[in-house]
């Protein structure tokens, strides 16, 4: 018997990035993100600012996303090729996340065909699975992104466990708000890895937070480098110029052994050596660095998506839209986004 392609367009709206990708049978055809330079000037992400900039870009974004699948694009081609509309229903801004979420009830209803809610943490760590080389069931995954900072349990698509998570900034934020406090532009975690690669790890000493199982904190880490940057600068007004490399190379450094160290506890209370990064914060060049050394030191399998599906994408939706086609989990269409949602 022949089975039936199944083709998912994901869209993926939940913060400052407009994301639409075509899914066919498991296999991403096209990411086609659109970013928005909008808030650099404001040193973060405004809200209001970035769902205008969805509703500006959500059209030609999915256009895009058909014709560099080689699709043929406009709603006459849509009902012919699209099995199912997914899209982003939490967490993230509200006012962006109910821009994708329109747009995916409207073109459901209108082509007649399934709709489907995905959360975006779960995606995060579903992207994984888009490339050839996936990790096997049961995986643990890191998710360092700028809201979140999570290690996931991972024994089927539509089973997964939150081991630890932070109990206040996420790895991202960390990394953005000590760039703030040495002058840097938002989003700060780049220009940190950038410094930090001719700098000294060692130079600085700063603390790691006694957090008792697999949860995280990054603020007392934030505060201890302010009263550093503050006694230093008052001392000598170019410290931070002066130090800039040795500087950001010690911050990171802590931010990644605070995150690995965690990551390390959680392979060795499950035995899983499958073990995976996602998230924007997983682009950081010492933390792919000393991750794939510890999976070399305990003989883990490794895992880290390309870097379009670490970062906000559709392709890590659509790819969790066809898992959950496959499971027949298909959403009402008065669905609703959340800005917070456990799952
Ligand atoms: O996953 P993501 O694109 O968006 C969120 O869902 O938050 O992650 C963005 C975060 C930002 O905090 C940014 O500074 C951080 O990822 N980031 C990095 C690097 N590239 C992105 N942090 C450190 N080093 C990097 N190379
Ligand atoms: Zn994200």
């Amino acid at each position: 018997m022949k089975s039936v392609s199944i083709t998912i367009l994901g869209i993926e709206s939940s913060c400052d990035e407009t994301s639409a990708a075509i899914c066919h049978d498991g296999k991403i055809l096209s990411n086609v993100i659109a970013n928005q330079l909008v808030h650099q000037q404001y040193g973060g992400v405004v809200p209001e600012l970035a769902s205008r900039a969805h509703i500006q870009n959500i059209v030609p974004v999915v256009d895009t996303a058909f014709q560099t699948a080689n699709l043929l694009t406009g709603p006459e081609h849509f009902l012919q090729t699209l099995s199912a509309i997914s899209f982003t229903q939490a967490p993230g801004l509200i006012g962006s996340l109910l821009v994708g979420c329109q747009f995916a009830k409207s073109l459901a209803l209108s082509l007649g065909i399934p709709l489907i809610s995905v959360h975006h943490m779960q995606a995060h760590v579903l992207a994984n699975l888009i490339d050839d080389r996936k990790p096997a069931f049961p995986f643990l995954c890191l998710t360092v992104s700028g809201g979140h900072t999570q290690i996931v349990l991972c024994e089927s698509p539509s089973s997964m466990k939150v081991l630890g998570e932070t109990i206040d900034d996420a790895a991202g934020e960390a990394f953005d708000k000590s760039a703030k406090l040495l002058g840097l532009p938002y989003p700060g975690g780049p220009l940190i890895d950038k410094y930090a690669e001719a700098g000294n790890a060692d130079r600085f000493l700063f603390p790691e937070p006694q957090i008792p199982g697999l949860n995280f904190s990054f603020s007392g880490l934030k505060t201890s480098i302010l009263y550093f940057l503050q006694e230093q600068s008052g001392r000598n007004k170019n410290f931070i110029q002066e130090n800039m490399a040795d500087i950001c190379s010690s911050v990171q450094q802590r931010i990644v052994t605070i995150l690995l160290n965690k990551l390390k506890k959680a392979a060795m209370q499950t035995g899983i050596k499958e073990i995976c990064l996602a998230g924007g914060v997983s682009a950081n060049s010492a933390l792919r660095k000393s991750f794939e050394q510890l999976g070399k030191k305990y003989q883990w399998s490794t895992y880290i998506p390309a870097f379009e599906y670490c970062t906000d994408n559709a392709a890590m939706i659509a790819l969790t839209g066809y898992y959950k086609y496959l499971a027949g989990d298909f959403s009402e269409l008065n669905v609703s986004p959340t800005a917070r949602a456990e799952w």
